[in-house]
Protein backbone atom coordinates (compact mmCIF):
# COMPACT_ATOMS: atom_id res chain seq x y z
CA UNK A 1 0.00 0.00 0.00
CA UNK A 2 1.55 3.29 -1.16
CA UNK A 3 1.91 6.24 1.19
CA UNK A 4 -0.85 8.51 -1.28
CA UNK A 5 -3.06 5.97 -0.42
CA UNK A 6 -2.64 5.73 3.38
CA UNK A 7 -3.61 9.80 2.75
CA UNK A 8 -6.91 8.89 0.82
CA UNK A 9 -7.49 6.44 3.67
CA UNK A 10 -7.58 9.20 5.68
CA UNK A 11 -9.83 11.04 3.90
CA UNK A 12 -12.04 8.04 3.67
CA UNK A 13 -12.59 7.51 7.35
CA UNK A 14 -12.91 11.21 8.16
CA UNK A 15 -15.93 11.93 5.92
CA UNK A 16 -17.48 8.47 7.38
CA UNK A 17 -16.99 9.55 10.41
CA UNK A 18 -18.55 12.76 10.15
CA UNK A 19 -21.47 11.16 7.65
CA UNK A 20 -22.17 8.69 11.08
CA UNK A 21 -21.75 11.12 13.77
CA UNK A 22 -22.06 14.72 12.44
CA UNK A 23 -20.26 17.02 15.02
CA UNK A 24 -17.94 14.20 16.30
CA UNK A 25 -14.52 16.03 15.19
CA UNK A 26 -15.87 19.51 16.35
CA UNK A 27 -16.53 18.04 19.77
CA UNK A 28 -13.20 16.51 19.91
CA UNK A 29 -11.63 19.50 19.42
CA UNK A 30 -11.74 21.26 22.28
CA UNK A 31 -10.90 19.07 24.73
CA UNK A 32 -10.08 15.77 25.18
CA UNK A 33 -11.76 13.36 28.51
CA UNK A 34 -10.46 9.89 28.07
CA UNK A 35 -11.84 7.68 31.10
CA UNK A 36 -8.79 4.95 29.97
CA UNK A 37 -5.02 5.34 29.80
CA UNK A 38 -3.30 2.08 27.79
CA UNK A 39 -0.26 1.06 28.13
CA UNK A 40 0.69 -1.74 25.59
CA UNK A 41 3.17 -2.74 23.32
CA UNK A 42 3.99 -1.64 20.05
CA UNK A 43 3.30 -4.34 18.26
CA UNK A 44 1.47 -3.71 14.76
CA UNK A 45 -0.95 -6.44 15.65
CA UNK A 46 -2.40 -4.84 18.85
CA UNK A 47 -3.60 -1.69 18.07
CA UNK A 48 -5.28 -0.26 21.18
CA UNK A 49 -8.49 1.62 20.12
CA UNK A 50 -9.32 -1.08 18.02
CA UNK A 51 -9.38 -4.72 19.84
CA UNK A 52 -11.26 -2.26 22.69
CA UNK A 53 -13.91 -0.72 19.58
CA UNK A 54 -13.56 2.62 21.32
CA UNK A 55 -13.55 5.92 18.73
CA UNK A 56 -10.76 8.62 18.98
CA UNK A 57 -10.83 10.63 22.04
CA UNK A 58 -11.49 7.18 24.76
CA UNK A 59 -8.32 6.26 25.57
CA UNK A 60 -4.70 7.79 26.01
CA UNK A 61 -2.25 5.54 24.83
CA UNK A 62 1.49 4.53 25.60
CA UNK A 63 3.12 1.94 23.88
CA UNK A 64 6.36 0.69 23.46
CA UNK A 65 8.63 -2.66 22.87
CA UNK A 66 6.90 -5.03 25.23
CA UNK A 67 4.83 -2.63 27.49
CA UNK A 68 7.16 -1.84 30.18
CA UNK A 69 6.71 0.36 32.81
CA UNK A 70 10.33 1.49 33.89
CA UNK A 71 10.91 3.46 36.87
CA UNK A 72 13.33 5.56 35.20
CA UNK A 73 11.46 6.07 31.89
CA UNK A 74 10.91 9.70 31.93
CA UNK A 75 8.41 9.07 28.61
CA UNK A 76 6.19 6.79 30.37
CA UNK A 77 6.11 8.43 33.67
CA UNK A 78 5.26 11.79 31.55
CA UNK A 79 2.41 10.23 30.23
CA UNK A 80 1.24 8.50 33.65
CA UNK A 81 1.26 11.87 35.37
CA UNK A 82 -0.30 13.56 32.37
CA UNK A 83 -3.18 10.95 32.08
CA UNK A 84 -3.64 10.98 36.38
CA UNK A 85 -3.03 13.96 37.19
CA UNK A 86 -4.64 16.26 34.15
CA UNK A 87 -6.60 13.84 31.83
CA UNK A 88 -8.36 12.45 35.08
CA UNK A 89 -8.26 8.64 33.36
CA UNK A 90 -10.19 6.46 36.14
CA UNK A 91 -8.50 3.27 34.86
CA UNK A 92 -5.17 2.14 33.83
CA UNK A 93 -4.74 -0.95 31.26
CA UNK A 94 -1.25 -2.57 31.06
CA UNK A 95 -2.00 -4.66 28.22
CA UNK A 96 0.70 -7.39 27.16
CA UNK A 97 0.39 -10.04 24.17
CA UNK A 98 0.85 -13.68 23.44
CA UNK A 99 4.06 -14.46 20.62
CA UNK A 100 5.60 -10.70 22.27
CA UNK A 101 8.97 -10.23 20.16
CA UNK A 102 10.11 -8.64 22.98
CA UNK A 103 10.02 -11.26 25.22
CA UNK A 104 10.54 -13.87 23.22
CA UNK A 105 14.15 -12.24 22.43
CA UNK A 106 14.10 -12.13 26.57
CA UNK A 107 14.69 -15.79 26.59
CA UNK A 108 16.89 -16.15 23.37
CA UNK A 109 20.83 -15.13 24.17
CA UNK A 110 21.67 -11.37 23.61
CA UNK A 111 22.25 -9.89 19.77
CA UNK A 112 23.78 -6.54 21.65
CA UNK A 113 21.68 -4.23 19.84
CA UNK A 114 20.11 -1.19 21.11
CA UNK A 115 16.71 -2.64 21.77
CA UNK A 116 18.36 -5.41 23.86
CA UNK A 117 19.23 -2.90 26.30
CA UNK A 118 15.27 -2.37 27.00
CA UNK A 119 14.57 -6.04 26.92
CA UNK A 120 17.36 -6.39 29.82
CA UNK A 121 14.19 -5.30 31.91
CA UNK A 122 12.90 -8.30 30.83
CA UNK A 123 15.67 -10.71 31.38
CA UNK A 124 15.28 -9.81 34.87
CA UNK A 125 11.67 -10.52 35.17
CA UNK A 126 12.82 -14.26 33.28
CA UNK A 127 15.48 -14.20 35.94
CA UNK A 128 13.45 -13.72 38.88
CA UNK A 129 10.82 -15.82 37.94
CA UNK A 130 12.83 -18.59 36.25
CA UNK A 131 11.43 -21.48 38.57
CA UNK A 132 8.09 -20.51 37.76
CA UNK A 133 8.73 -20.13 34.18
CA UNK A 134 11.02 -23.38 33.20
CA UNK A 135 7.71 -25.03 35.19
CA UNK A 136 5.99 -24.99 31.89
CA UNK A 137 6.83 -28.17 29.60
CA UNK A 138 7.47 -26.68 26.17
CA UNK A 139 9.11 -23.42 25.04
CA UNK A 140 5.94 -21.92 23.69
CA UNK A 141 4.60 -22.51 27.04
CA UNK A 142 7.31 -20.81 29.00
CA UNK A 143 7.00 -17.33 26.44
CA UNK A 144 3.82 -17.53 27.28
CA UNK A 145 3.73 -17.74 30.94
CA UNK A 146 6.68 -15.10 30.60
CA UNK A 147 4.41 -12.50 29.25
CA UNK A 148 1.87 -13.14 31.65
CA UNK A 149 4.50 -12.66 34.23
CA UNK A 150 6.04 -9.41 32.77
CA UNK A 151 2.52 -7.85 32.31
CA UNK A 152 1.95 -8.44 36.09
CA UNK A 153 5.01 -6.80 36.88
CA UNK A 154 4.48 -3.86 34.82
CA UNK A 155 1.24 -3.33 36.60
CA UNK A 156 3.32 -3.55 40.23
CA UNK A 157 5.36 -1.19 38.41
CA UNK A 158 2.38 1.47 37.75
CA UNK A 159 0.71 0.71 40.58
CA UNK A 160 3.83 1.03 43.35
CA UNK A 161 5.08 4.20 41.06
CA UNK A 162 5.09 7.63 42.82
CA UNK A 163 2.48 9.13 40.37
CA UNK A 164 0.24 6.99 41.46
CA UNK A 165 1.12 6.73 45.23
CA UNK A 166 0.77 10.45 45.13
CA UNK A 167 -2.72 10.11 44.03
CA UNK A 168 -3.95 7.22 45.59
CA UNK A 169 -7.38 9.39 47.14
CA UNK A 170 -8.39 9.38 43.44
CA UNK A 171 -8.82 5.21 43.56
CA UNK A 172 -7.67 4.92 39.94
CA UNK A 173 -7.33 1.31 39.04
CA UNK A 174 -5.01 -0.56 37.36
CA UNK A 175 -5.87 -3.83 35.19
CA UNK A 176 -3.42 -6.12 34.11
CA UNK A 177 -4.59 -7.89 30.40
CA UNK A 178 -3.11 -10.32 27.84
CA UNK A 179 -4.26 -10.01 24.33
CA UNK A 180 -4.05 -13.10 22.05
CA UNK A 181 -2.79 -12.36 18.44
CA UNK A 182 -3.87 -15.29 17.70
CA UNK A 183 -7.84 -15.11 18.33
CA UNK A 184 -8.06 -11.48 18.76
CA UNK A 185 -9.05 -11.97 22.57
CA UNK A 186 -8.16 -10.07 25.87
CA UNK A 187 -7.78 -11.78 28.67
CA UNK A 188 -7.65 -10.35 32.40
CA UNK A 189 -4.43 -11.45 34.08
CA UNK A 190 -5.93 -10.00 37.45
CA UNK A 191 -4.98 -13.63 39.50
CA UNK A 192 -1.44 -13.62 38.04
CA UNK A 193 -1.04 -9.96 39.28
CA UNK A 194 -1.98 -10.74 42.72
CA UNK A 195 0.46 -14.07 42.69
CA UNK A 196 3.45 -11.38 41.56
CA UNK A 197 2.58 -9.44 44.23
CA UNK A 198 2.34 -12.01 46.92
CA UNK A 199 5.87 -13.32 45.32
CA UNK A 200 7.21 -9.76 46.05
CA UNK A 201 6.55 -8.68 49.15
CA UNK A 202 9.34 -6.49 49.65
CA UNK A 203 8.16 -4.40 47.17
CA UNK A 204 4.94 -3.76 48.36
CA UNK A 205 5.01 -0.04 49.35
CA UNK A 206 0.78 0.40 50.35
CO1 LIG B 1 5.09 -7.22 21.81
Amino acid sequence: MSIEHLLENNRAWSARMERERPGFFKGLASQQKPRYLWIGCADSRVPANEIIGLPPGEVFVHRNVANLVVHSDLNCLAVLDFAVNALGVEDIIVCGHYGCGGVQAALQPTEGRIVDHWIRHIRDIAKHYKDDIEREPTATAQTRRLCELNVAVQVVHVRESPVLLAARSKGVQVHGWIYDVGDGLLRDLTPIVDEVRALEPSCRLS
